[in-house]
């Protein structure tokens, strides 16, 4: 049972495998946190030490390390909930009622000592993972409205000062850069004010006491939610570090009927002393065993190809049609059309919103290219972005007043497109209307999910003006409900999410799509950063990569295919060059490599992946993935020879040490066993630049 409870002292513990989660109810009143790592049996040795006022300045109250402050009294620290009721009053004073267990999970009921706001801590341990899931319900169970201001999904505290943060930041074409720096007293925030998670930061925080791949604690946790989110760390006077992680209390509000709930997207968290492999890897198991959709879970993903850089908006049926010949012939499985399939939809200038296929371009309807698609033996997929709209659009000419605005102001445009009001039903059920009827008609399997630009002046004249800035949020559960809805009625269609790139990464879209568009730059040396920032926390299960053309579009570098295949390889494997100015040379060796990757799909989607050399520290860069200790595929890429140096030594990791491996390198093939491989490891001899390389490691039963 991973909840543990000590009524003497009144002590909550979520125990998993190797770690707990301690705290306390102090004086019916304070939920205090007591410990968060190694698992520790006893609840009885933990003391209930005073927190002392600390002067008239500083009290007691802003040094107790608080499992969900609220705004109120003496606290001057960040709150993580703060309301204002009816009468004008605006702080909250939280009183304990009592706790429940349900199904594994250990609910803190609270309410506030005057009004009726009632406030539920969830808190539920994945045992097996050491995973902690926590989420607060509220409830105005009076009888006037009361407005959320702040309503985060949990505060952790750590003891001591000495933390390093490990975090991705980036924009457009250069996702998921990592940065590690210490921490200092004071805040770090990270957020995002553009209505979807953006590509600037990721919902979550690592922390870690100079942990390293191997070894180390690491503190971690991630919000699932693809909206307006804030984290923020903060090194306290008191020596100890604070998070908060919730949808940002920026231009946010939330009008509470009387009978009516709100529930905070759900932080996931966890610990380990093991470095950042294994917060890699549980994470990888977590999201495949209980987080991403389970219609798509247990599926190995399809080798696709897509349009997108081979025609960008000049899709017709016959151009679509002599790729799909072209890629069936390499093993593709999938064929997906891109942009400029729809509408008017001939630049980005007009056509968004009216998701009825382009009869120029297509005479013959969809069904021609689905059917030539089909018979060719691939399933077909198709790209939409359906939350926005072109002012140059029928559907814009028929409901202007369908996107976000403010009076007096002109809405902005940025890549010519607005953004559709999704808190309003009736945009809602268009949209569903939509793509239902595009999915019902058509053979589709495959659903890419564009958003390319943010949110800006949110207003929506359907909310009450006290309810205005819950706009933001509102979108994003929409969207949520929409995909939701589809699924349910096409549960055969795998859902890739996009947003202009990357910009749409996090925990919460993951519960509803299938996959993740990491980048716009499909430059394969660029690439290896960018995979390596997404890897600490998102899995390689969704991270869909393809093998595009070159010069490449977007940095002009040039590199060789076989560097770009196995850059590619090392996620959900795709196509993106325009396979009709294809060599003889170049398609056959684009058919063996894709018939390579079928082989290994299942170690690279369905296993542990271990970052050996990265390019921030060492001249080569080296990545591993397992499967089951029983096989094993390793990278390597040498992107510029560097003066006459040629001996790379490569340790490999998570394989059983005991056993003996039959290892594959460029066809010369050996064995050796797995304590070996893992303390002398494989010799590499190159030279020149872009020189890669796959190994391919299997244990001898
Ligand atoms: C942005 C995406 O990231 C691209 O892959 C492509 O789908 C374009 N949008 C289409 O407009």
């Amino acid at each position: 049972m991973a909840i543990r409870i000590n009524k003497e002292k009144n002590i909550f513990a979520l125990v998993g495998k190797n770690s707990s989660y301690v705290f306390t109810v102090e004086s019916n009143q304070y939920i205090r946190h007591l410990h968060w790592g190694k698992r520790i049996d006893d609840l009885e040795d933990f003391e209930l030490i005073p927190v002392d006022r600390i002067d008239s300045q500083d009290a007691a109250i802003d040094a107790m390390p608080e499992e969900y402050a609220p705004f109120g009294g003496l606290r001057f620290k960040s709150t993580a909930i703060k309301a204002t009721f009816a009468d004008g009053t605006r702080d909250i004073v939280f009183s304990y009622l009592n706790y429940s267990i349900d199904n594994d999970t250990l609910v803190i009921h609270l309410r506030d000592s005057y009004y009726k706001l009632f406030v539920d801590l969830y808190y539920k341990m994945f045992e097996d993972l050491d995973i902690l899931q926590r989420w607060v319900e509220v409830e105005n169970k009076g009888t006037s409205d009361i407005i959320l201001e702040h309503i985060r999904s949990a505060a952790f505290n750590l003891d001591g000062t000495y933390f390093w943060s490990n975090q991705v930041s980036g924009h457009w074409s250069s996702e998921q850069q990592i940065h590690q720096e210490r921490l200092y007293p004071g805040k770090k925030v990270f957020e995002s004010r553009k209505g979807l998670t953006g590509n600037n930061h990721s919902p979550y925080f690592i922390l870690n006491k100079n942990a390293d791949e191997g070894h180390g604690d690491v503190y971690f946790a991630t919000l699932a939610y693809g909206g307006n989110f804030r984290i923020t760390i903060e090194v306290t006077q008191f020596h100890r570090v604070t998070i908060l992680m919730g949808i940002n209390p920026f231009d946010f509000n939330y009008r509470l009927k009387p009978n009516q709930k709100f529930t905070t997207p759900s932080v996931y968290a966890g610990y380990t002393k093991n470095g950042f492999s294994h917060m890699s890897n549980v994470m990888n198991d977590f999201c495949r065993n209980y987080l991403m959709p389970k219609e798509k879970r247990n599926t190995l993903h399809k080798v696709l190809f897509n349009s997108w850089e081979a025609t960008k908006f000049d899709v017709t049926a016959s151009k679509q049609i002599e790729l799909a010949k072209k890629a069936a012939k390499v093993g593709v499985e999938l064929f997906v059309v891109d942009d400029g399939w729809f509408g008017a939809r001939n630049d980005d200038t007009a056509g968004l919103g009216d998701w009825v296929v382009n009869k120029k371009k297509f005479p013959h309807g969809l069904k021609e290219l689905v059917d030539v698609v089909n018979d060719l033996g691939m399933d077909f997929g198709l790209w939409v972005e359906p939350e926005m709209v072109n002012p140059n659009s029928d559907l814009y000419r028929a409901h202007p007043d369908w996107i976000y605005y403010f009076k007096h102001r002109a809405p902005t445009t940025t890549r010519n497109q607005l953004v559709l009001n999704l808190s309003r039903t009736d945009v809602q059920r268009y949209i569903i209307e939509a793509l239902d009827k595009l999915l019902t008609e058509n053979n589709i399997s495959y659903i890419k999910w564009d958003m390319n630009r943010p949110i800006s002046e949110p207003g929506a004249k359907n909310l009450q003006l006290s309810d205005q800035r819950s706009s933001w949020y509102r979108h994003t559960t929409a969207v949520y409900k929409i995909v939701d809805k589809l699924r349910k009625k096409h549960s055969n269609v795998t859902f890739e999410a996009c947003a202009s790139g990357g910009s749409r990464i996090d925990y919460g879209t993951l519960q509803h799509y299938d996959q993740f568009w990491l980048s716009d730059n499909t430059d394969a040396l660029d690439r290896l950063y960018i995979q390596e920032g997404y890897s600490y926390l998102y899995p390689i299960k969704a991270m869909r990569a393809w093998v595009t053309d070159v010069p490449n579009k977007i940095t002009k570098k040039t590199i060789p295919l076989e560097f770009r295949f196995h850059s590619a390889m090392m996620g959900i494997l795709g196509l993106g060059g325009n396979l009709t100015e294809y060599s003889k040379e170049e398609l056959a060796f684009t058919k063996e490599k894709v018939s390579e990757y079928k082989k290994i799909r299942h170690i690279i989607q369905d296993g542990y992946v271990y970052r050996l050399k990265s390019l921030t520290y060492s001249t080569i860069h080296a990545v591993q993935y397992v499967y089951q200790q029983k096989e094993s595929v390793l990278f390597v890429f040498l992107p510029g020879q560097r003066f006459i140096d040629k001996h790379y030594q490569v340790k490999l990791k998570g394989l059983d040490p005991d056993k003996i491996y039959e290892i594959n390198k460029k066809d010369n093939i050996f064995r050796k066993h797995g304590d070996y491989l893992m303390n002398v490891g494989i010799h590499f001899i190159l030279m020149g630049d872009y020189q890669s390389e796959l190994v391919y490691i299997r244990a001898i039963e």
